[in-house]
């Protein structure tokens, strides 16, 4: 009995030793380059603001009534984007630039020309897009190149007082998303990345409808860039595509599903998106293609790669890239709400409690069922019905002009009318840095197994100034 008792204080006095020892567990903390892993999670470098830098959130210029561009990169993307910018008014169209002569000269005979407007100032070879943001005649700077050169003009075109529309991504790595965030502060300078799907009808109409509280609580997004690019891949400009996938894991082309997203969660307007965690699968086709192309035998960019974000408020967001396989496309652009449900991909539908519609709205005796889609007439309807108001305003026009059915004419008359009526964008530089950011955090996630990644907060602390999106009117 007594050496029961014994044992017993024993087994004690060892499990209190156990569970102190267990209290002080000290923090690991190991560099890896450009990262530090603290306690099994990644936590990329924060460079601090500097002095007289300042924050550019809700930023807005004196309006410019006459916006007058200069476009970099008239490859595939280019030239439609000057071609819709000839659409709106208020625009002029004063410079062109590409490497290649021939590139420029198309855009001014079968664009300029042919609509009878001036021929803009002509610039080429690989530096002629420096005297192009030199020019004392230019508002904005459009950059359509490749991915590797975006940074570079942007912060040069800044530094050089002009405003700054740039393709996606806007940035391929952490250190170059703070690059475009300092360089907008410090030079007080608009930087928008052109997140086209941010405008496609769907997207706007199911923002109008979270917006009033349609779908209840947002709670989960679903996003995708899934998009075989099998005949694409000869087409870009010295195969800088393939080369930037061969070379890089991650998800290197996350916008499009990113960016309509974080709009419908508030993204540095109330949340942020706080960590993520990332995995690939290994690179079959990828690999092939580049095999074939490039005569290599490595390929860093999985053929699929999954991402799940979750925000500081506990929200959650699936992100995927697939450029490789052979599959539908799809952006999947999902919300889950405590109230409904929006789908984008393969059908676009809508699920909706009944007393969420205005009263009348069903016909007389119809029900909805919580458990599917609404019925296509009232999907129909309620397109109608919560239309964005953006849309009722120019959608005509914008299927009219084109561009992916009318959402980059959208995305054009906005980022003018912004300018032209000094409002803040929609898009800003926090934005363009928190939606390309992926690329970089996600290939660190998937090199260290998956690990959990701490997303920067590249509005230095001002994520909850503003009280959730809204488009400025
Ligand atoms: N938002 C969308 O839906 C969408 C669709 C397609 C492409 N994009 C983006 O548009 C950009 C361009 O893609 P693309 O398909 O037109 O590529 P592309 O290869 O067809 O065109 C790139 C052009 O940039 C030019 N260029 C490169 N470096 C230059 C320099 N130093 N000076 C002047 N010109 C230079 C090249 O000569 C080429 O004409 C990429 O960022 C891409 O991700 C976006």
């Amino acid at each position: 009995m007594k050496n029961k008792f014994l044992h017993l204080i024993f087994s004690l006095v060892l499990m209190t030793m156990v569970s102190s020892c267990n209290d002080k567990k000290e923090t690991t903390e190991v560099r890896k380059g450009n990262y530090r892993i603290v306690d099994n999670t990644i936590v990329f470098d924060e460079p601090q603001r500097i002095e007289g830098q300042k924050s550019v959130l809700q930023f807005t210029v004196d309006p410019i009534e006459n916006v007058r561009i200069g476009f970099i990169g008239l490859g595939m993307r280019g030239p439609d984007a000057v071609d819709r910018m000839t659409y709106i008014d208020g625009v002029t169209v004063n410079a062109l630039c590409d490497i290649e002569p021939d590139r420029v000269e198309a855009v001014q005979t079968n664009i300029l020309e042919k609509k009878g407007l001036p021929r803009a100032a002509a610039y080429t070879g690989r530096e002629g897009w420096k005297e192009l943001c030199q020019r004392d005649d230019i508002d904005l700077v459009y950059i359509c190149t490749n991915w590797q050169t975006h940074v570079e003009m942007a912060v040069y075109a800044m530094q050089q007082g002009k405003h700054v529309a740039v393709e996606v991504p806007a940035a391929t790595s952490i250190e170059e998303c703070w690059q475009l965030v300092d360089v907008a502060e410090q030079t007080q300078r608009h930087c928008m990345m052109l997140e086209n799907c941010c405008y496609d009808f769907f997207e706007l109409t199911a923002l109008n409808m979270a917006q009033q509280g349609m779908f209840g609580e947002l709670i989960h997004g679903e996003g995708a860039y899934i998009h075989n690019l099998e005949p694409y891949w000869h087409e870009y400009y010295e195969n800088w595509r393939l080369e930037f996938n061969q070379s890089h894991a991650g998800d290197v082309y996350p916008t499009h599903g990113l960016g309509p997203l974080c709009q419908a969660f508030n993204i540095h307007r109330g949340d942020r998106m706080k960590t993520l965690v990332a995995m690939a699968t290994p690179s079959y086709n990828g690999k092939k293609i580049a095999k074939e192309m490039m005569g290599v035998d490595d390929f860093a960019n999985g053929d699929m790669t999954t991402t799940m974000i979750q925000t500081e408020k506990g929200k959650t967001l699936l992100i995927e890239h697939d450029v490789y396989t052979y599959r539908p496309y799809n952006r999947l652009y999902q919300l889950t709400g405590t109230e409904g449900f929006a789908n984008k991909y393969p059908i676009e539908g809508f699920t909706l409690l009944e007393d969420k519609l205005p009263a009348g709205f069903l016909a007389e005796g119809q029900h909805l069922n919580p458990h599917g889609f609404v019925p296509a007439e009232v999907r129909d309807k309620i397109l109608k019905e919560y239309l964005h108001p953006i849309a009722v305003e120019i959608e005509e026009k914008a299927k009219e002009v084109g561009g992916h059915g009318g959402m980059d004419f959208v995305m054009d008359y906005r980022l003018i009318y912004c300018l032209q009526h000094g409002l803040p964008l929609d898009q800003d530089v926090y934005d363009a840095a928190e939606w390309s950011c992926l690329g970089e955090l996600t290939a660190a996630s998937i090199a260290n197994g998956g690990m959990p990644v701490m997303m920067p907060d590249f509005t230095r602390g001002d994520w909850n100034k503003v009280k959730g999106y809204k488009h400025a009117r």
